[in-house]
C-alpha cells in the first residue's frame, strides 16, 4: 500500500492552488462583487448561482447546495477519488505527491519510476498505432477494421492499433537496454520464458488500449487476426498499474465525449464499445473479461445517475446480470437508477447497432427493465407463490437484499411489490427489516444558535481565532458544539493566514466536516465591520454559558455531597466572573 499523503503537503497544495484560476479554467467565471460566479457545473441552470470566493478559497452553489474547496471541486468535477484529486492538483503545479513511509511496508516505487511505467504504456500504444498504418500486414488489418464498420476517427479516438506478427517487434523498439526489457516484462508487454530472452506478449492482434479514469494507458486487450492463434481476446494480466476489477474499458472516452454523463451502458466486449461509439452512442463501457464488480459499480455511480446493463438473453447473460445487480445494490441512493436490457439470441450490441442503427438501439435502452423487475424475476424462480412456504422463502430471500439498498425510495418501492406478491401490508414488512433506515434528514434551513453563529463566523473568517481567548478547558462542559468550536479555533491558530478551504480540509472525513461545510456557506446578514465584535460577543456568551453550567454543577454538588476547598474556591471565582460580565 502507498503511504499516507502528509497533511502539510495537502495544506501546501491548497495554499498554492488558486480556486478561482482552477474553476475558471474548467467552467469560466465572471467577477461579481468580491466573488466570482458561473452557472453551476453540477446542475442545470440558466442564471448563475454558483459562487467562488477567492478569500475563502471555497465554492458554493445556492441552487443545488454543492460546496467545498479545490480538492472537493476536482473530486466532484472530474469524478475522482480523494487521492486522485490530490494527484491531479499536484500535477497542475508540477509537484510530486510525497508519501509518508509506513513502518514495515514494502518499499514504494518512486513517482519517477511510476511515471515511466505510464510513459512506456503510452509509447507502446503509439507503437501499435503506428504499426496499424505501416506494418507489412497493414492493408489486411485496415481492411478488417473497415469490415467491422469502424471509421478512422473512432480508431483514433480509442487509439486502436496493431501488434505486429513478429516475435519481438515491440521488444526491439522499446526494450533497448536491460532495464527497459525488464520493465516490458513487468508490465506484461513482453514474456520471458528463458532468462534474458524476451518476446512480445501480443502478436498479430488488433490492439485496444485500456485507459484509466485519468486517461493513462494501463493495459491492453488484443483481438486475434487469424482464427487459430490462441484465445479470441488476450488481455493484459494484472500489473502494478493495472487492476482489472477497477477499470472499465471506454469510461475515459465516454467522459471525454460528454460534459455530463446522463447514463452509462455496460456491455460485454471491446468491439461493442467501439461499434456503439461509431454509431454515436458514446456512453458504453465494458468490464474487462470479468463480471461487473462492486468497484465498477461504485465508479459508475460516482460518474452517472443511471447505469444500464446490457446482457445476452441466455442463461449466462442472466447470471451476469444478477451478479451486477447484487454488486450495485449498495450504491443505489435516491436519484440513482439501474436498468437491464436483454438482447435477442445470437446478437451483441455491436451486431445490433450496426443492423438497426442508433435510434432503434436507443429505443431498447429506453425500454430497459427496472432492476426491481430483474430482482423479483430471479427471486421468484422455482418458487411457488401459491404456497405459504413459497411466500416465506421469497420474503427471506428478498429482505437481506433490500437492506443493502441505501435509498428509502427504492426500499419502499420493493417492499410494496413484495407485499403484493406475498399478501402482506407494507407496515408488516417494514418491521421485518433489520436495519431500519437511519434518518439523515438534511435540514436545508437551520436555526442559527449562538454556537452555530460562532463556528460559522470562525470558519468563514479564520483570522478571528485570535480575537478571543483560547480556553481548551471549556471542552469538558456538556454544551453542544463546544468541542467543535475549540477544535476549529485550535486549528485556525496553528497557521497565519489559514484559509477556510485549508481548515475544512483538516476536518475532511471527520464528523465535523458536514456541519462545518454547512456553516461555511451560511449567508449571515451581519455587517462586515461589525463582524469581529459580533464574534467576540457570541464567544463571550458561550463562555458564560459554560461557566454557568459549571457553576450549576458545583452548586448541585454542594447541596448533595458538599464541596472540597478547591471546588469552593472555583465556585467563588465563577460567581465573581459571571457577575462581572453581567454588570
Ligand atoms: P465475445 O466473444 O462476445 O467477443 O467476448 P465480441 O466482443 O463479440 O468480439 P468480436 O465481435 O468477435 O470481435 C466478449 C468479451 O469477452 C472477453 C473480451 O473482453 C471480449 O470483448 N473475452 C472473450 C476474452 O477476454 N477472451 C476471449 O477469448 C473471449
Ligand atoms: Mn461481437
Amino acid at each position: 500500500m502507498a503511504g499516507k499523503i502528509p497533511r502539510n503537503f495537502i495544506d501546501d497544495l491548497l495554499a498554492r492552488t488558486d480556486i478561482v484560476d482552477l474553476i475558471d479554467s474548467k467552467v469560466g467565471l465572471k467577477k461579481a462583487g468580491k466573488d466570482y460566479q458561473a452557472c453551476c457545473p453540477f446542475h442545470n441552470e440558466k442564471s448563475p448561482s454558483f459562487t467562488v470566493s477567492q478569500d475563502k478559497q471555497f465554492y458554493h452553489c445556492f441552487g443545488c447546495g454543492v460546496n467545498g474547496n479545490a480538492i472537493s471541486f476536482v473530486m466532484e468535477y472530474e469524478k475522482l477519488e480523494f487521492v486522485d484529486a490530490i494527484e491531479e492538483l499536484a500535477s497542475l503545479l508540477n509537484l510530486e505527491v510525497p508519501r509518508e513511509q509506513g513502518s514495515g511496508s514494502a518499499p514504494e516505487r518512486t513517482a519517477a519510476q511510476k511515471r515511466s511505467d505510464y510513459d512506456l504504456m503510452l509509447h507502446t500504444a503509439r507503437f501499435y498505432q503506428h504499426q496499424l498504418k505501416h506494418h507489412s500486414n497493414s492493408a489486411a488489418v485496415i481492411e478488417y477494421v473497415k469490415g467491422r464498420g469502424l471509421s478512422g476517427e473512432i480508431v483514433k479516438k480509442f487509439m486502436i492499433g496493431y501488434a505486429p506478427s513478429e516475435w519481438d517487434g515491440l521488444c526491439l523498439q522499446l526494450g533497448r537496454n536491460k532495464e527497459q526489457k525488464e520493465q516490458l516484462v513487468e508490465l506484461k508487454l513482453a514474456s520471458e520464458k528463458t532468462p534474458g530472452r524476451q518476446f512480445d506478449f501480443f502478436r498479430d492482434r488488433l490492439m485496444f488500449p485500456i485507459r484509466d479514469k485519468r486517461g493513462r494507458v494501463v493495459a491492453f486487450g488484443g483481438r486475434v487476426m487469424q482464427a487459430d492463434q490462441g484465445p479470441k481476446y488476450l488481455n493484459s494480466p494484472e500489473t502494478r498499474i493495472f487492476h482489472k476489477g477497477f477499470e472499465l474499458y471506454g469510461l475515459y472516452e465516454a467522459k471525454q465525449a460528454h460534459k455530463k454523463l446522463d447514463h452509462v451502458l455496460i456491455v460485454e466486449g471491446y468491439m461493442d464499445v467501439v461499434a456503439l461509439a461509431e454509431q454515436g452512442i458514446e456512453y458504453a463501457v465494458a468490464a474487462l473479461g470479468t463480471a461487473t464488480t462492486s468497484e465498477h459499480m461504485h465508479t459508475l455511480f460516482r460518474t452517472t445517475d443511471k447505469v444500464i446493463c446490457c446482457y445476452d438473453g441466455d442463461r449466462a447473460g442472466r447470471d451476469a446480470a444478477w451478479r451486477a445487480l447484487e454488486n450495485a445494490l449498495p450504491y443505489l441512493n435516491d436519484g440513482k437508477a439501474l436498468n437491464f436490457v436483454f438482447l435477442p439470441d445470437g446478437e451483441d450490441p455491436d451486431s445490433l447497432v450496426q443492423a438497426e442503427g442508433k435510434d432503434k438501439f436507443e429505443q431498447r435502452l429506453n425500454a430497459a427493465d427496472d432492476f426491481t423487475k430483474v430482482l423479483f424475476n430471479k427471486l421468484s424462480l422455482e418458487i411457488d407463490l401459491t404456497l405459504d412456504s413459497g411466500k416465506a422463502k421469497l420474503l427471506s430471500a428478498a429482505l437481506p437484499l433490500i437492506e443493502k439498498i441505501p435509498s428509502e425510495f427504492y426500499q419502499e418501492n420493493i417492499l410494496e411489490q413484495l407485499g403484493r406478491l406475498i399478501g402482506r401490508t407494507r407496515e408488516q414488512l417494514n418491521n421485518r427489516l433489520k436495519t431500519p433506515k437511519q434518518q439523515h434528514s438534511i435540514e436545508r434551513k437551520f436555526k442559527i444558535t449562538p454556537m452555530r453563529q460562532a463556528i460559522g463566523i470562525l470558519i468563514q473568517h479564520p483570522q478571528m481565532a485570535k480575537s478571543v481567548p483560547y480556553l481548551p478547558d471549556l471542552a469538558q462542559m456538556n454544551i453542544a458544539g463546544i468541542g467543535l468550536l475549540l477544535r476549529l479555533q485550535h486549528q485556525a491558530l496553528q497557521k497565519e493566514d489559514v484559509t477556510t478551504a485549508q481548515l475544512l480540509e483538516f476536518f475532511r472525513g471527520t464528523d465535523d466536516y458536514d456541519p462545518l461545510t454547512k456553516l461555511a456557506t451560511w449567508q449571515h446578514q451581519i455587517n462586515e465591520e461589525r463582524l469581529e465584535t459580533v464574534f467576540q460577543n457570541t464567544f463571550k456568551f458561550i463562555e458564560d454559558q459554560c461557566l454557568n453550567y459549571r457553576l450549576e454543577t458545583l452548586l448541585i454538588k454542594d447541596k448533595t455531597q458538599g464541596l472540597n476547598s478547591d471546588e469552593r474556591l472555583e465556585c467563588h471565582l465563577l460567581m465573581t466572573a459571571l457577575k462581572a460580565t453581567n454588570s
